[in-house]
């Protein structure tokens, strides 16, 4: 078998079988085929997709290209809930407590933030002496005590993930859904779950920045999961605005365990409530939304959603008593008010520019390497749909030094849009697809 015959069946628009997929894959996993003959594949997926045999394939040797970790003795149901990734995305911080308190478990792999984008494990990191599980053991100990086990993505898990993105990324074959449905998923079937539902952003702020491309790349995934009998569903959500009002690490802590007292954003806690009672629905607990929110809700009132969580920082290394006491967490040296410079309904807020304002004051990495400041952020207080007057503070930004505040504000201000007709306030969920 030779690569170059794979690749021009692949340009030529033929089927691959399972067998030169498996040549493929395995050799350049050992170097054995070079980054151009791998380049060129891609460029050829890139043009002409995957048919589903292909895809699946492909997945399976991608997943099977390391460590698949099966946690036997973990009696919850475990769910593993996905996002795409987004600007103020804190679901995981508060939905992992909510279901184990339904009596659910989770044990996902988390990433670290890049570009406009946030990462769980950055958010986590932001308290003082948490400690990210990295290996089965640490994460199924932790589980078994408290339901939730997060660990951090390694080299050992899906390896020609990390080696194919790499290439991906400088041959410009990021973008195909294909390879990203199989990157994303087979870091998923890499590691035992009951269920797995998707959070598929959309926007703005989002990889798929419009409804048709997330709704292709999540009836993608659906596919692959499905093919691997896994139960799952996707849910299409907004990041057409920041979610909820907290962008950063600390003050994302901050609001997820705002959240859980039932106080937070009406964005954000509809998000979480909805997936959570999706989890629910796909345990068999209930039949429908309405009533696994309802079920939800017992746990946010009776704070055992809360308890969970300050279990769960105990467990990892951490002062449960951030619950109570916001200044255990890294604290910022000063604020600045952005304050609107027109009147009218906000109609619009760039969620990649806000991600971006929080970046560049340390929020955030613009490359892998850069260090983050745990406890710098902003606030977006007006949301789509809110009447803001001239002089209205619309954000604050909490920053510890002042050399990119005012630079920081004006992307913020750039990134709001109004409109002098009334605005409706957006739906966070647009479609939950089975
Ligand atoms: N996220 C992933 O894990 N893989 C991709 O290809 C794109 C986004």
């Amino acid at each position: 078998m030779r690569a170059v015959d794979i690749i021009e069946k692949k340009r030529d628009k033929k089927e691959i079988t399972n067998e030169e997929i498996s040549f493929l894959l395995s050799n350049y996993l050992k170097e054995e085929i070079p980054d151009y003959q791998m380049a060129a594949f891609l460029m050829a997926v890139y043009f002409n997709g995957m048919t589903d045999a292909e895809l699946l394939e492909f997945t399976k040797e991608m997943r099977d290209s390391g460590d698949v970790i099966d946690f036997e003795g973990l009696k919850r149901f475990h769910v593993d809930k996905h996002s795409t990734g987004g600007v103020g995305d804190k679901v995981t911080i508060a939905l992992e407590p909510i279901m184990s308190a339904l009596g659910m478990g989770s044990t996902k792999l988390s990433g670290k933030g890049l570009g406009h984008t946030g990462g769980t494990i950055d958010k986590f990191e932001a308290i003082k002496g948490f400690k990210f599980s990295n290996t089965k053991e640490e994460v199924i100990e932790i589980a078994n005590k408290t339901g939730i086990g997060l660990m951090g993505y390694s080299d050992k898990i899906v390896p020609l993930d990390k080696k194919l993105y790499s290439l991906r990324d400088v041959t410009a074959t990021v973008a195909s859904i294909p390879l990203i449905a199989s990157s994303i998923m087979s870091k998923k079937l890499a590691i035992h779950s009951d269920a797995i539902i998707l959070d598929v952003k959309t926007g703005n702020g989002a990889f798929m920045k419009t409804l048709p491309d997330a709704r292709e790349l999540a009836e993608t995934m659906l596919k692959i999961g499905k093919g691997f009998d896994r139960k799952i569903v996707a849910v299409i959500s907004n990041m057409d605005q920041p979610l909820g009002c907290a962008v950063g690490n600390a003050n994302e802590v901050i609001e997820a365990i705002e959240t859980l007292k039932g106080n937070g954003p009406e964005d954000f806690t509809d998000l979480v409530y909805n997936i959570a009672a999706l989890a629910l629905k796909l345990k068999g607990d209930v039949n429908t939304l309405e009533e696994g929110i309802a079920k939800v809700k017992e746990v946010v009132d009776n704070r055992s959603a809360l308890e969970k969580f300050a279990l769960f920082i105990k467990e990892s290394g951490g002062d449960p008593e951030i619950v109570n006491d916001y200044s255990l967490l890294p604290e910022y040296a000063g604020t600045l008010e952005v304050k609107s410079e027109e009147e009218g309904y906000v109609s619009q807020i760039l969620a990649e520019e806000v991600g971006k304002a929080a970046m560049i004051i340390g929020a955030g990495r613009a490359t892998k390497e850069d260090e983050i400041d745990h406890s710098v952020g902003v606030l977006v207080l007006k949301k789509v749909g809110d009447f803001v007057k001239k002089g209205d503070v619309i954000a604050k930004i909490c920053y510890n030094e002042s050399k990119d505040v005012e630079k920081s504000a004006k992307m913020i201000l750039g990134a709001y849009k109004f409109s002098k007709e009334k605005v409706e306030k957006p739906k966070i969920i647009f479609e939950i697809l089975e």
